[in-house]
């Protein structure tokens, strides 16, 4: 493939994608990107597996149709149900968020335990457990639950050497929509939340959700300085960057990139919470029509 000016296509459930698109435009600032947050249809993560899927494909379908060269699923709970019949339909190269945060946690961790932390929706599916296990060439042997009342509960997965605990942090999106990120409420969520992983001593904790960059320093203060955090955006634009190169399809030209945002509700609150979370202004937008519920 030559080189190739169109855009990138990044899609998530709402604004939580925006901290993959600021990654991508740190690394990559002459791409132009299209992003699309399904902020009608918002939160993905406690939606059942089939649902994220139809809603994933209608997503791909609108943004195909805007002529991208590449379709990155930012959203964690996407990208663990809808990933591989995304790749399986599109014809262009679909990136999850999912692997390049695997790969990621496999290089840091020294002890071999790992915390895994996402919505309920990426919990469940075990994807990021399988991706770690198909990386090393490993299954499953033995899953433990750990808690008693939900807010509590925990998973232990073990396969060979490692051990890895997950937990579901559904409280965390909302903090972060709300721009909790720094206060009592926020510190004492997370102590609630990450209890039982800290206990657990892992030397390496994965933010498996769109998120929880925006509560890295809490999240850090809990777990302590000694246990690495993985930010799945920051993976997941190099992982772009490497593809990109590979096939020969960066940008070329000298225009400037554009930068388009569609949502599918009203863009208001998009706009003011997206701001905070891209770290800059969101001009471009419109609200567009892609599905029912
Ligand atoms: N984007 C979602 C994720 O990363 C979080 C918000 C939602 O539940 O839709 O899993």
């Amino acid at each position: 493939m030559s080189h190739n000016n169109r855009p990138i296509g990044v899609f998530d459930s709402g604004i939580g994608g925006l901290t993959v698109l600021r990654e991508l435009f740190r690394i990559l600032p002459e791409e132009s990107t299209v992003y699309l947050g399904d902020t009608a249809r918002v939160p993905y993560g406690s939606k059942s597996g089939d649902t994220v899927v139809r809603y994933s494909l209608e997503v791909a379908e609108f943004l195909v149709k805007q002529g991208i060269k590449l379709f990155v699923i930012a959203c964690n709970t996407a990208s663990a149900y809808a990933l591989q019949e995304l790749k399986k339909r599109l014809k262009i190269p679909v990136i999850g968020v999912i692997e390049p945060g695997a790969k990621a946690a496999i290089e840091a961790t020294r002890t071999k335990r790992i915390g895994i932390i996402g919505t309920e929706g990426t919990i469940k599916s075990n994807s990021y457990i399988n991706a770690i296990n198909a990386i090393r060439d490993r299954k499953i042997e033995g899953i433990m639950e750990h808690g008693e009342k939900s807010l509590d509960r925990y998973f232990e997965i073990r396969s060979d050497d490692f051990v890895i605990f997950t937990k579901a942090c559904p409280l965390f999106v909302s903090l972060a929509e709300e721009g909790w990120t720094a206060n009592d409420v926020a510190l004492l969520t997370a102590r609630y939340y990450l209890k039982g992983l800290k206990k657990e001593n892992p030397d390496t904790l994965v933010l498996g959700c769109t998120h929880y960059p925006v509560l890295k320093n809490i999240i850090s203060k809990v777990m302590g300085p000694d246990v690495r955090l993985i930010d799945s955006a920051i993976e997941t634009a190099k992982m772009v960057k490497g593809i990109l190169e590979e096939g020969n399809m960066e940008k070329e030209s000298d225009e400037k990139p554009s930068r388009e945002f569609y949502v599918t509700d009203s863009p208001e609150r998009f706009v003011k919470v997206g701001e905070r979370f891209l770290e800059q202004k969101i001009e471009h937008i419109e609200k567009i029509d892609i599905g029912g519920n």
